[in-house]
């Protein structure tokens, strides 16, 4: 019987189980074929107690839950492979090894589904002989060979249910409220919430912020009687002519984490203005929860997608959205870009058009 298998890698997002549950019954309806489930992203092939057999049974009831139920992992790059080795820390490049247990395992596709890092992984097992189909995942909506990714319209639903809850109490008490959102180099979750929330200030890592700017839309609000103000930070912004702020900055292993700038952006506005301000970081809400009808669908479309694409040997293929069609690209095309907010593009040309000040 013709086998595959499907793993989850980087961070999780809403919508992963709806791709693995559609993988396993397009598979099992349409073809017939296997489906191994692998855990915790690409450690799973390095330890056989992580493959399990995955059918229509397991993924029964799956659709509605946020995570994702093989696990993920964001630090399982088989090229640069963390292990402990005789008391030590060792980095090494396991691909080889990672390819002889696609082969051991008599895998006719490995779907992996992930963000930038793990399909860029992904497509440099693929250059390497490894037979793999890509599906694109990440709240922050950032891969640009697919118009939207699962997991960014659940997260946005998050981000703008703050901003709206914000709304009330910033009335109430007068005060600035600073909102910082995911999003890494990308803009997407800060700007689409600031508009769906009513936001006042959007600040985005595409357009460095002027903090004299904001200060000014604040006061300006202030003098026309406006005592309140929503200010949607996103984590990868930066002033002009600074940098973002880092939890960490990263390394050959761990992504650099960002996280800090609404703390900076409320500390300078309580100086400049003299108004009391409230940071709230919304952080991992973002990526939790049952994903949104939408999220559902995509998860869907693009797993059936991913079978089908497989089935037809489109390998080294990444299932993309174009307008309202699934189609797919090369792995090389989807790993090639990011994707981020076009400063002079219509989505901020409709926030300032709305009033909203992007610093
Ligand atoms: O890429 C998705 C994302 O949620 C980013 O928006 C955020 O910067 C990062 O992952 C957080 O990663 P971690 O889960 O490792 O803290």
């Amino acid at each position: 019987m013709t086998k595959i298998g499907i793993l989850t890698g980087g961070g999780d997002c809403p919508g992963l189980n709806a791709v693995i549950r559609a993988v396993v019954k397009t598979a099992e309806n349409e073809y017939g074929w296997e489906v191994l489930g692998i855990e915790d992203g690409y450690d799973g092939l390095f330890d056989a107690s992580k493959v399990r057999r995955l059918t229509a049974l397991d993924v029964r009831g799956i659709l509605p839950r946020g995570g994702t139920i093989l696990g993920t992992a964001n630090r399982g790059n088989p090229f640069a492979r963390k292990i402990e080795r005789d008391g030590q820390t060792v980095i090494y490049d396991a691909s080889q090894e990672a390819l002889g247990r696609i082969e051991e395992l008599d895998l006719a596709a490995l779907i992996v589904v992930g963000g930038d890092g793990t399909l860029r992984s992904a497509y440099e097992l693929y250059q390497l002989g490894a037979p793999i189909v890509g599906v694109p995942k990440t709240i922050d909506n950032d891969i640009a060979a697919t118009d939207v990714t699962f997991g960014f319209d659940t997260a946005l639903v998050a981000a703008s249910e703050a901003v709206d809850k914000l709304h009330t109490t910033a009335e109430s008490h007068h005060r600035v409220m600073v909102v910082e959102v995911m999003g890494r180099t990308a803009g997407w979750i800060a700007l689409h919430a600031g508009i769906s929330g009513g936001a006042d200030v959007v600040v985005i890592p595409e357009i460095s912020f002027d903090i004299r700017k904001i200060c000014a839309k604040i006061e300006h609000r202030c003098a026309h009687g406006l005592k309140f103000s929503i200010i949607v930070v996103a984590e990868g912004a930066s002033p002009i002519g600074g940098e973002p702020v880092y939890i960490s900055r990263g390394d050959v292993i761990h992504q650099a984490r960002l996280g800090g700038m609404a703390a900076q952006i409320a500390e300078q506005i309580t100086q400049s203005c003299g108004l009391e301000t409230r940071v709230t970081v919304l952080g991992h809400v973002q990526r939790g929860g049952s994903p949104t009808p939408f999220d559902r669908i995509i998860g869907s479309r693009f797993g059936e997608a991913a079978v089908h694409a497989a089935a037809s040997g489109a390998l080294g293929r990444m299932m993309a959205l174009h307008g309202t069609k699934i189609e797919h690209v090369t792995l090389a095309e989807a790993v090639g870009e990011i994707k981020l907010v076009p400063p002079d593009g219509q989505l901020v040309r409709t926030a300032r058009s709305l009033g909203i000040s992007l610093g």
